[in-house]
């Protein structure tokens, strides 16, 4: 049984996230969805939101799990069980900062794999900042995240 991790902070899942665990679901047997509580992101919504809605997002793929985490990433592989971490590469100004959080990982265990899936060009300037910028000015986020956290956006941003 090959099982990853797609870790991230998810706040929130965007269609960019989506895709890319879309795809990992179709290279292994199981994809643990691992949801980062990253405090010193003071994230939007909390981290039980920020899971359910990676649940929601993602009940259609029959092989995906999602697991909130604390710990540090290699830990969390290791307790999951899981041997690879598939990440999603976007503009090229995410090479650094992957490359670095890469060796770091491959440093504290050589034993978990990590691989990248290019982002599809519609996705590649997409982040989970900017939806969050456009939905609290008022602005159309629908194309750009699943419906459930275009719902979700829509009830934070109308109190
Ligand atoms: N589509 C859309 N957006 C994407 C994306 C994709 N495919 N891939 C990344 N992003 C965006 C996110 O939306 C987010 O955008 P924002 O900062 O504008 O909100 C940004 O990229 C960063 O994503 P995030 O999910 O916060 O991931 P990260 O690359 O910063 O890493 C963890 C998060 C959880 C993987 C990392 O912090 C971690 O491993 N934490 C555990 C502690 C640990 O082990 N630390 C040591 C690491 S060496």
């Amino acid at each position: 049984m090959k099982r990853a991790l797609t870790p991230g902070t998810f706040d929130p899942i965007t269609s960019g996230h989506l895709d890319v665990i879309t795809r990992a679901a179709q290279l292994v047997d199981e994809v643990v969805v691992a949801v980062a509580a990253s405090p010193k992101k003071q994230p939007l919504f909390s981290l039980e939101e920020r899971a359910d809605l990676v649940c929601q997002a993602t009940k259609h793929l029959s092989n995906v799990r999602v697991v909130p985490f604390d710990d540090l990433l290699v830990d969390f592989a290791e307790k999951m069980g899981a041997t690879v971490v598939i990440k999603g590469l976007r503009a090229i100004t995410d090479f650094e900062y992957e490359f670095q959080m890469t060796a770091l990982n491959y440093q504290l265990n050589q034993a978990l794999e990590t691989l990248f899936i290019m982002s599809p060009p519609q996705y590649m300037y997409l982040s989970s900042s900017i939806v969050r910028e456009i939905a609290s000015l008022g602005g159309d986020v629908a194309q750009f995240v699943p419906e459930c956290v275009n719902e979700a956006l829509l009830k934070k941003f109308s109190a």
